[in-house]
């Protein structure tokens, strides 16, 4: 509500002040203020309705911007296509981070091979590595070049020139960490570097309409200033992790303003390169083995797909006072949490027991739906009793001990039936799909019998 308020206002310039100045804050003219009280509200001190003096930016109509929704490069790499939602935009910048020697340099060398054989000039930043690194890696992957023009360049100014020069489509930068902005005091890898480039880059790609891939390096818990500054200032980024020691990699969208996040891509890495895997599931299973105790299925939803994987779980009696949790692919207050939960709703404790749970392929589990399958694999191995080689298991669990239902049961329970499993421990809301025998679960205490007995209990 205005308020009628005595002031001073410049007969020049508009500029409002509660107490008389004998120089103007804005227009700077001496004994050029009046006394107002008009009841419109003045605002106070230099703040006051200062007349903008920059140039106007240009304006637009929304309707007059071209509608292009099509408007993608395919790499032609069904999975890194999938997570980013269908091909690089152009004029947007991608992240690609990952652990060192994870397969960064592998999968954008093959992006990039795939993008030049369709026509498109592909500029290829190698701050990192020599050409002949590179030149290396290309034949081992069985690309012969044409159509990727190298940018052996660590000065990113420099290195975008070049790439102006060249007139390139798509450009890839291997790796941020390694080019540095001219005229920055800091080291390049740093966080004055990462987010002067972030920036720049941002900035050039948009202007000049080309796809950018950057490459990134994270530590394994992420606490080094690294990739993680540009993920604001990105369109999308793109995390690739793996399972301890194994071939198969998982790229996952945590960001992307052009597609759906939490999509991932699966991969082998191969002595040819990385390979889109097809049937995922089939995969993280391959190597599940029905008669080792600790080992237990359950579907996830990731993305825009379910995908099947499996839970392992090891518990040996330990020589330590206080015993270890080690987890790897889930977080470990999951499984204190779920051992808690184990111990005082199911009777079964595991106090002086090391136990170790993993989960198959180098995925993650980041929602509470893998809850059931990682309890009963914790039984599982604490008993050393295998499970029921044709169950699987879908369900959260609750403090209290109930198990409630997960989100999307339905497709989960397609994906495990179409890999031959014939049973399912499930929350009892769960309703039924053809093909796989539901056997409704309420409490831990009830999915311990059942899982325990092979889903007959
Ligand atoms: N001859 C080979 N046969 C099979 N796999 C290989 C071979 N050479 C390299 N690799 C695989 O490629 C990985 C290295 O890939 P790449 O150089 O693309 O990783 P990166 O993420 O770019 O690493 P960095 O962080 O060091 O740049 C190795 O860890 C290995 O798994
Ligand atoms: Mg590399």
């Amino acid at each position: 509500m205005a308020r009628a308020v005595r002031g001073y206002r410049c007969r020049e310039c508009g500029w409002q002040t509660v107490a008389y100045v004998g120089r103007c804050g804005e227009c700077q003219a001496w004994n050029s203020l009046e006394q107002f009280a008009d009841g419109t509200r003045a605002s106070v001190g230099p703040l006051a309705k200062r007349p903008v003096t920059a140039v106007p930016a240009a304006t637009l109509s929304l309707a007059d911007v071209p509608d292009e929704p099509g408007r993608r490069f395919v790499t032609e790499i069904p999975e890194l296509d999938r997570v980013l939602g269908g091909g690089v935009v152009p004029g947007s910048l991608v992240l690609v981070g990952g652990d060192p020697g994870i397969g960064k340099s592998t999968l954008m060398l093959q992006a990039a091979a795939r993008m030049a054989a369709k026509g498109l000039v592909v500029g290829y930043v190698c701050g990192e590595e020599s050409p002949r690194q590179v030149r290396m890696r290309a034949s081992r992957l069985g690309i012969a070049g044409d159509g990727i023009s190298l940018i052996p360049e660590t000065s990113l100014d420099s290195a975008l020139a070049a790439a102006e020069g060249l007139g390139v489509s798509a450009l890839i930068i291997d790796s941020i960490q390694s080019v540095y902005v001219d005229g920055l005091e800091s080291r390049s890898g740093g966080p004055a570097q990462l987010s002067e480039a972030g920036a720049r880059l941002v900035g050039w790609a948009k202007g000049n309409e080309i796809a950018t891939i950057v490459t990134g390096h994270v530590t394994k818990g992420g606490e080094i200033a690294g990739p993680r500054l540009l993920e604001h200032l990105v369109d999308a980024v793109l995390y690739f992790e793996s399972g301890e020691g194994g071939s198969l990699r998982v790229l996952r969208a945590v960001k992307n303003r052009f597609g759906a996040t939490d999509e991932v891509g699966v991969f082998e890495m191969t002595g040819e390169g990385l390979r889109s895997v097809e049937n995922p599931s089939a995969a993280f299973l391959e190597a599940h083995d029905p008669e080792a105790s600790g080992c237990a299925v359950t579907a996830l939803i990731e993305g825009s797909r379910p995908l099947a994987i499996e839970v392992q779980a090891l518990a040996v009696p330990s020589p330590l006072a206080a015993p270890r949790r080690i987890a790897s692919g889930l977080e470990v207050s999951r499984l204190h949490l779920l051992l808690a939960v184990l111990a005082r709703r199911g009777g079964i404790v595991a106090g002086n027991l090391d136990v170790v749970a993993t989960v198959s392929g180098g995925m993650r589990l980041r929602d509470p739906s893998a809850d059931l399958a990682i309890l009963v694999a914790l039984v599982s191995a604490v008993r050393d009793q295998p499970l029921d080689r044709g169950t699987a298991f879908l369900g959260e669990v609750a403090l209290s001990g109930s198990i409630r239902p997960v989100q999307q049961s339905q497709r989960r329970l397609l994906e495990l039936g179409r890999l031959g499993f014939g049973r399912c421990l499930a929350p009892a809301s769960t309703s039924p799909v053809e093909g796989i025998e539901l056997i409704p679960v309420r409490s831990v205490k009830e999915a311990l019998r059942m899982a325990l007995a092979g889903g007959r209990g």
